[in-house]
């Protein structure tokens, strides 16, 4: 399996086996902004509007392959304001359902922090469905917990869930 930074045509020519992992993601009920079912075309659109902030280096999007299928996939958004230079937001951490629990998730968030270390970066934060699986992870790997939003988000089956904010202070590299 490999793990590459997708430039802005390589995201285009992947957008339907990325569609694919979106699409396992809410199947399996996590909440990333959508309601299930989620349409194939759908899915490759929103990859597809994707390109446009990866061309401009305000997101970075990183896929793990395995052959032509993309089994995981993490992001970077770097918000365009001149004071926030130093933050980014971790975004659309998924691993797919058949890959999940061997480490891939991990790998996937420590690629995105060191890349946003060597960018500059000092705070990373992020949002993630209070009590999902994530937020193991995210401890465990040193984020800190900011607070709960009640009602943040409706999940694939459209129902209210609270979000808990996390960040994490990083040295620049
Ligand atoms: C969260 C997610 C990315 C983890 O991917 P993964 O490849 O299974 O993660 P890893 O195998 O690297 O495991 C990372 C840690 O989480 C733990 N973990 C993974 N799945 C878990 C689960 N269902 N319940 C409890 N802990 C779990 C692992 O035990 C591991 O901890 P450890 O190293 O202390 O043993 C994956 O479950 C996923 O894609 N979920 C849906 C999308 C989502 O919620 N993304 C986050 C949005 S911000």
């Amino acid at each position: 399996m490999t793990t590459t930074r997708l430039d802005a045509g390589q995201l285009l020519d992947r957008t339907d086996a990325l569609a694919d992992l979106l699409i396992d993601t809410v199947d399996g009920g996590a909440s990333v902004g959508f309601l299930a079912p989620l349409d194939h075309a759908e899915a490759v659109a929103w990859w597809r509007e994707r390109a446009a902030g990866v061309a401009a280096g305000q997101l970075a999007v990183w896929a793990a392959h395995d052959g032509d299928r993309v089994v995981g996939t993490v992001g970077l958004d770097f918000p365009g304001k001149p004071n926030s230079r130093h933050r980014a937001e971790l975004v659309k951490l998924m691993v797919h359902r058949d890959a999940r629990g061997k480490g891939l998730g991990r790998r996937l968030l420590t690629t995105a922090e060191k890349a946003a270390t060597a960018a500059g970066v000092t705070l990373l934060h992020l949002d993630t469905e209070t009590d999902s699986p994530a937020e193991h992870l995210y401890r465990s790997a040193g984020w800190t917990r900011a607070g709960v939003i009640p009602d943040y988000a409706a999940s694939p089956a459209g129902v209210l869930r609270p979000t808990t904010l996390y960040y994490k202070q990083v040295a620049a590299g």
